[in-house]
């Protein structure tokens, strides 16, 4: 008898096209119309607007904020929820979660001008990052804002040197570093002790202390994000949230005021079929170590929520075959969707007209037309033979998507769309050439 043929293993083969699409609710095939989001064919969407493009369904971020929301509620740890801006800084996109009651989580002053722009209240919005300029916290000072997360003694002293000159007192969580692996990409965990983010957590009570003698700032609570995209389970959340913990009544056994505590966001999702955990299992760890101690509880996903609303709408140029290999060049490159050259990342790719979603796939490289090898989004991924001008979409391209775009090669930015039901609008125009040599200047000495 005959051995029988080596089994590739679940983990080893990628989904197919039907695998991909059944996971994401607001995707369907139509025998007609083909790839659809919501109501609304993609093809109709780059016959009008042309492609690159990106597409967001309001839908599924309306569904995963109320899921997440739902989650927190369920597990009896209502939260704020301040949606991390970076992950999809996109107008529409920030108004249409800030009609279901998102605050923001923002980074700089451009964000936190979007975040109000898109009409959240500054009294949700919480300012992050490691080196805020005098420049963005006099800004958010002036503009009230709930909470600003200071990363070092450094930063505090910064503050209160602003909120003393406009005349004010700022509300500061301190950001600790619990140093925990969060397993995830090495180039997104935040919260070992040598990355570069929050203080060390045996100097959280010291700081706390001064903070409370700062002129300009209330200390009101404590912070933490250990990184993103943390798919390996909750353990490394529950970890940090014990720490936390302990730290708060250390705290308060010193006599100090602990009123918030921040938990951070960094929820995986499951790009090709890797596990993720359910925002009810990030609940329990929030319950599990923090549920009890009396404090306002706020978490700052970015992902989670917009990531799978979104795909990469993109066009084939050509097909070509260099040695053995077959290529798909698309109009979409590396500046547009930057995850697979930065991380590695893998992104579901499926065609968009009915035929090609049917058809036989074989292997193939598919690749942008940015002049460098990193420029490629995938290797032997399973791809029909694609004509020019066909249609592929990238999958959960939502979040981290156009925010990490760039001109590079003078490639305009693309443009974006959101789709709500049978409507769809384009909610930023893509780049226009002009718009992209706009701001240039060559000086006199040069021009004659
Ligand atoms: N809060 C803070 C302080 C953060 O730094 C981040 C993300 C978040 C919240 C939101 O994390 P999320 O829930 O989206 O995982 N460009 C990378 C991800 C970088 C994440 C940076 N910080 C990627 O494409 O995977």
């Amino acid at each position: 008898m005959a051995a029988p043929a080596p089994q590739l293993l679940p983990d080893d083969a990628d989904p197919t096209f039907a695998e991909l699409i059944a996971g994401r609710p607001h995707l369907t095939v139509h025998a007609h119309d083909g790839l659809t989001m919501e109501e609304v064919p993609l093809a109709r969407i780059a016959a009008e607007v042309g492609t690159p493009s990106w597409v967001y369904s309001a839908g599924t971020l309306r569904r995963r904020f109320r899921a997440l929301q739902g989650a927190l509620e369920e597990a009896r740890v209502p939260s704020e929820i301040h949606f991390a801006v970076k992950a999809n800084p996109n107008l529409a996109v920030v108004r249409a979660l800030a009609k279901e009651g998102a605050g923001a989580d923002i980074v700089s002053e451009g964000e936190l001008r979007l975040a109000l722009a898109a009409g959240i209240d500054p009294a949700h919005i919480v300012f992050s990052g490691v080196g805020k300029t005098l420049g963005e916290l006099r800004f958010a000072l002036s503009h009230r804002i709930g909470q600003i997360n200071a990363e070092s003694a450094e930063e505090i002293g910064m503050i209160s040197d602003v909120a003393t000159e406009l005349g004010v007192t700022a509300d500061v969580a301190l950001r600790v570093n619990p140093d925990v692996d969060a397993r995830t990409h090495a180039k997104i965990t935040t919260g070992k002790s040598e990355n570069k983010f929050g203080v060390a957590i045996a100097d959280a009570p010291a700081l706390y202390a001064r903070m409370a003698a700062t002129p300009g700032v209330r200390p009101v609570g404590i912070a933490v994000h250990i990184g993103s995209q943390i798919t390996a389970g909750v353990s490394a959340y529950a970890a940090a949230y014990a720490a936390l913990a302990d730290l708060v009544r250390g705290l308060r056994a010193q006599g100090l005021a602990v009123e918030r505590v921040d938990c951070g966001g960094g929820l995986g999702i499951p790009y090709r079929h890797e596990p993720a955990p359910s925002p009810a299992a990030l609940a329990g760890a929030i319950r599990g170590a923090l549920g009890n101690l009396g404090v306002k509880l706020m978490v700052e996903p970015g992902r989670w929520i917009c990531g799978p609303a979104g795909v990469l709408l993109t066009r084939v140029i050509l097909q070509k075959h260099t040695g053995s290999r077959r290529f798909v060049i698309l109009d979409a490159a590396m500046n547009d969707l930057l995850r697979p050259a930065m991380y590695e990342a893998w992104h579901g790719i499926v065609p968009v007209s009915p035929q090609d979603f049917v058809s036989p796939v074989s292997p193939c490289d598919v690749v942008g037309p940015v002049c460098e090898t990193g420029d490629t989004f995938a290797r032997n991924r399973g791809l029909p033979l694609l004509e020019p001008g066909s249609l592929v979409a990238f999958l959960d391209a939502g979040a981290y998507g156009a925010a990490m775009s760039s001109t590079y090669n003078a490639r305009p930015l693309a443009a974006e769309i959101l789709v709500d039901g049978d409507r769809f609008a384009t909610v930023r125009a893509r780049q226009t050439q002009e718009a992209l040599l706009a701001g240039q200047s060559v000086p006199d000495w040069l021009a004659a």
